[in-house]
């Protein structure tokens, strides 16, 4: 695999763990979007590729016409394929996914496939700052897989000293992607522009066997 595009193939393909990792995704994006009451409500997506996980949970959604949502993405083929999803509504951006200057604070915030790619300390303080990027009472989604070392326990502890409640935790046997769903129980943090959150670091290959996520 040679970039961020084609890493995107495996969700063409069903016996793929990224298939069964993205239904985890948009069902917990669906229930975070079900749950929220009537009037707007916002969505960012952070690193958003192709944008299956949003627009798959869009289509599902009654009141799709009530998100204002926002995906950033860095590669201009992958923006170009979630262009060619987008819903009324949803803007995809191309730009830098790391600085909040990227965002507004949302009710659903979605860091899928952005873990895995990033220090553990750069994971650490991004999660610390999400509630910078969150409504009261948000729902964040995330992923990162659990292969040793395993990260999951720690950043599920951040979350909580972050001020969220762990809403759900989706693994499955035989597979390494990871699940995560917490809602912002304390306040938001005041929104600051400007912040470098992370340096995503990781390539869409490094010779292990199967694409991390
Ligand atoms: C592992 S993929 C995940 C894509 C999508 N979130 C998903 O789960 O299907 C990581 C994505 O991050 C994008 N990316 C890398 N660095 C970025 C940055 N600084 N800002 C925005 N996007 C970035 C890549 O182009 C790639 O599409």
């Amino acid at each position: 695999m040679k970039n961020w595009v084609e890493w995107h193939l495996a969700y063409d393909d069903p016996s793929s763990g990224l298939v069964r990792r993205l239904a985890h995704v948009r069902r917990r994006v669906l229930a975070a979007l079900e749950q929220a009451p009537a009037g707007e409500i916002r969505l960012t997506s952070m690193c958003a590729g192709q944008g299956h996980d949003v627009f798959g949970a869009l289509a599902e959604f009654d009141r799709a016409a009530d998100v204002v949502g926002r995906l950033v993405e860095l590669d201009p083929l992958n923006v170009a394929a979630a262009r060619r999803q987008a819903v009324p509504g949803i803007e995809v951006v191309e730009g830098d996914a790391s600085v909040t200057s990227a965002y507004f604070p949302a009710d659903v915030v979605l860091a899928c496939g952005v873990f895995g790619n990033l220090s553990d300390e750069d994971v650490r303080r991004t999660v610390t700052l999400l509630p910078m990027l969150c409504r009261e009472g948000a729902t964040v989604v995330w992923t990162r897989h659990h292969d040793a070392p395993d990260l999951t326990p720690s950043i599920r502890e951040w979350f909580g000293e972050a001020g969220f409640e762990e809403v759900g935790f989706d693994t499955e046997p035989g597979y390494s992607y990871s699940v995560g769903t917490h809602r912002l129980v304390g306040k938001p943090l005041p929104f600051v522009p400007g912040v470098k959150m992370f340096s995503f670091v990781g390539k869409p290959f490094d010779g292990r066997r199967s694409p991390r996520s």
